[in-house]
């Protein structure tokens, strides 16, 4: 047994985007202790009260007032495209054929991909986040190589291989039947292996034939707990090349409609130029968004409606949707979903934004009965945020009067500074450098 102690935070439920109206769906202990057994949340409580009944030889790390929070997770990011980040003048279209698709291709060499993975999966660490639903490339390779490193981080993933079969280098594509087979054998390995589970993932409409999304449409239909994972209505230009491609169809919800590929275990990415009878259907279906705002403002691909999204009752996640995106932080995240929020005429309470990175998003993955709070029993992967981290939060601090104000502070300034540490399972798996807290006392 561990016990952590520290400011901790968690969510219930929904807190909603009113910032009075939260209560019973926070819970915040001031001087608090997060207990830990095997890997799971045993119990959590006032330290005063739990500290007295830890068993003997429970080790007790004390966090000297830091926030101890669920870990965070990310809905859609893609794990080769580090690299890729910052790519300079581009939107949508001319980025995917002028940097990302001569970069995914790369990911043909296995070691490669191993390398890469095992980065990413330790930067998502030292960023906090624990969990995610991942873009791996069209190599099966890449797959095996994320969860490989995922099940040695002890982290949550839910991931698949990409599926694109047209409109791209020969380095890429597969075929509509050699990405069904490769993403059947790729499930059977990993879906429920520890903690990984897979994810069918056609890129998007463009980059797959017909036959090809009526395949993922069966797949997905065979494993009715399986996530499906694409793009959609990100660029206007991807729009209406997306009608070209497929004249018969209504609208390009319409395409994935018609393959079947909707549904409550089905999360689009973007979904930013939309209508009312999208999110109609998006209601009907229970499918849910990524809303990705530092990707839609760094591509220039415009302004997601949450509020729209919201009041139609579309379940919505968040996500850094790196390469696109600007920063693997859920925090920058957080910051940049509030400056479109703003830019919408709409706002973005610190307690939604902080929800939607933890138990919201695992709630969009169907994982809230596993993470995304503190809840006993669940695995006990939690981060450590430092709200003095930086020269400019530590600047803050002595004005942050209420934790609305110092949450707010973390997620408009914080980043990676903040995350002093990261544990999945009950395990550190990161530990800021600079970190002077969290000396074990016992
Ligand atoms: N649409 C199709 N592929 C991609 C991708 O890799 N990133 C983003 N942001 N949009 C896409
Ligand atoms: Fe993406």
């Amino acid at each position: 047994t561990e016990a952590h102690r520290g400011a901790v935070l968690h969510f219930l439920d929904d807190p909603g985007n009113n910032p009075e109206a939260i209560t019973g769906s926070v819970e915040y202990i001031e001087d608090g202790l997060l207990c830990v057994h095997d890997g799971k949340v045993l119990a959590l409580g006032k330290a005063a009260e739990l500290l007295p009944q830890l068993p003997d030889g429970t080790k007790l790390t004390d966090w000297n007032g830091s926030l101890i929070m669920p870990g965070f997770i990310d809905t859609h990011v893609h794990m080769p495209q580090l690299p890729v980040m910052a790519s300079y003048g581009t939107q949508l279209l001319d980025w995917l054929e002028n940097y990302t698709f001569p970069h995914e291709s790369r990911f043909q060499d296995a070691d490669w991909a191993r390398t890469q993975a095992e980065q990413f999966t330790q930067l998502l660490l030292a960023h906090g986040t624990t969990s995610g639903l991942i873009f791996c490339t069209s190599h099966r390779a890449s797959v095996d190589a994320l969860f490989e490193a995922a099940e040695r981080q002890g982290m949550a993933m839910t991931a698949g291989k990409v599926l694109m079969d047209r409109h791209a280098p020969d380095t890429l594509t597969d075929t509509a039947r050699s990405g069904y087979e490769d993403s059947l054998a790729l499930l059977d390995k990993w879906h429920h292996r520890g903690r990984q589970r897979y994810a069918i993932t056609p890129r998007f409409a463009p980059t797959s034939s017909p036959e090809q999304l009526a395949l993922a449409g069966q797949l997905a239909s065979a494993h009715p707990d399986v996530l499906v994972q694409t793009h959609w209505a990100e660029n206007t230009g991807e729009i209406a090349w997306t009608r070209e491609l497929f004249p018969d169809r209504t609208s390009y919800l319409d395409v994935y409609d018609h393959y079947g590929l909707l549904g409550t275990h089905t999360v689009l990415a973007h979904g930013i130029h939309i209508d009312e009878r999208d999110r109609q259907r998006l209601t009907e279906t229970g499918s849910r968004i990524a809303f990705c705002p530092t990707s839609n403002t760094f591509l220039g691909s415009g302004l997601f409606d949450l509020a729209g999204a919201r009041s139609a009752g579309v379940m919505v996640g968040l996500a850094s949707d790196v390469g696109g995106g600007s920063s693997l932080s859920m925090l920058a995240t957080m910051a940049e979903a509030y400056k479109v929020c703003r830019l919408r005429g709409q706002t973005l309470t610190p307690w939604q934004a902080f929800y939607l990175a933890t138990l919201g998003n695992a709630r969009v993955l169907h994982r809230e009965q596993e993470l995304g709070n503190f809840r006993p029993g669940q695995q006990a992967d939690f981060i450590v945020l430092d709200h003095r981290a930086s020269p400019l939060l530590a600047m803050k601090e002595p004005y942050s009067r209420t934790l609305l104000e110092t949450l707010f502070d973390l997620m408009i300034l914080g980043d990676d500074r903040a995350i002093a540490a990261t544990a999945t399972g009950g395990i550190l798996r990161y530990r800021r450098a600079t970190a002077s807290l969290g000396e074990s006392l016992t």
